[in-house]
């Protein structure tokens, strides 16, 4: 089977732990490297999280490296009220022994590209896109795809109009939906159909693996948090869906759109400006329409059934 080759940027964060250790667990996927950004928690604690989350998967071969501390423009406003003060739902974990690259997250990714055919799976901020696309701009017609879980067509989830990872750093976005590179985007729209609930926690919790047992206890709080928010446990996977675009193609539906983002705003500040007229796209960038939450949901129990047992 020929796999793809992928890096995920990411800012873990509760969902993004699940996405990775489901992409860590997939043979479809050569996870080559985590690459950390500063978003649900600040840099030092997302980093720290993708260390704790390749020591606990197994996978030490696994390249992490730290970015962007802060967004382009403005000030960090993280996520700890979702994701926990240290960014995965603060359970207790031995200090990781997983070493973090000498290297910053963009020269990482800069070399990676120009070894071998490379897929980005982003989903965090989109700030050390923005800097590999200012530093390297020939990046752009190399990268194979990017893979992106961020935006809204009809509703944000931190004000109104904005989804959290594109509102976090607009200014990145802009130019990550401007460059050439082609992008297949998972908006609020499409994650919303994603759902774990109470029968998905318990069968992670008997699965009787520290993986199983980390994903539950991790999703506890997530699953709180959806109750106060949407009145319901049921608690969206959003950055799942992007590794499931990957290890499922053709699972979800996508459609050809054009993208740009409200960097001004008196109150859009960080909109997603996703246009389906087909007469104004390309082709380049398509967006997430519709999945079964069935099928995503036995795909994702299966991969982190894989997990040893001790
Ligand atoms: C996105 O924001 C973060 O809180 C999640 O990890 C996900 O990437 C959803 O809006
Ligand atoms: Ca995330």
């Amino acid at each position: 089977m020929a796999r793809t080759r992928v890096v995920i940027d990411t800012d873990p964060g509760v969902d993004d732990a699940i996405a990775i250790l489901v992409a860590l667990a997939s043979p479809e996927l050569d996870v080559v490297a985590l690459t950390t950004v500063a978003g649900n928690v600040d840099l030092e604690r997302t980093t720290r999280n993708a260390r704790r989350l390749v020591e606990l998967s197994g996978r030490s071969d696994v390249v992490v490296a730290a970015g962007c501390a802060a967004p382009l423009a403005g000030v960090a406003v993280h996520a700890s009220e979702v994701h926990g003060n240290d960014g995965l739902g603060d359970l207790e974990w031995d200090e990781p022994s997983v070493p973090l690259a000498k290297e910053h997250a963009v020269e990482v990714l800069r070399s990676l590209i120009e070894e071998e055919p490379l897929t980005i799976v982003a989903i965090g901020p989109l700030t050390n896109l923005a800097l590999l696309l200012e530093l390297y701009p020939d990046v752009e017609r190399r990268v194979e795809r990017v893979v992106i879980m961020g935006g809204a067509s009809f509703e944000g989830n931190v004000t109104p109009a904005a989804e959290f990872n594109i509102w976090f750093d607009p200014e990145a976005a802009e130019r990550v939906f401007a460059a050439a590179w082609p992008i297949t985007l998972m908006p609020l729209d499409l994650t919303h159909q994603a759902m774990f609930n109470d029968a998905d926690l318990a069968y992670l919790r008997e699965l009787g693996s520290d993986v199983g047992r980390r994903c539950a206890a991790m999703l506890e709080p997530y699953a709180a948090h959806h109750d106060q928010w949407y009145g319901q446990r049921d608690i969206i996977m959003h950055d799942a869906t992007a590794v499931y675009e990957l290890i499922e193609p053709g699972a979800i539906t996508t459609q050809a759109v054009s993208v740009t983002v409200e960097t001004g705003g008196q109150y859009s500040r960080g909109a997603t400006w996703i246009n389906r007229r087909r007469s104004q796209v390309d082709g380049r960038v398509r967006v997430g329409l519709s999945l079964d939450n069935e099928l995503f949901v036995a795909r994702l129990r299966e991969r982190l059934a894989t997990y040893p047992t001790p």
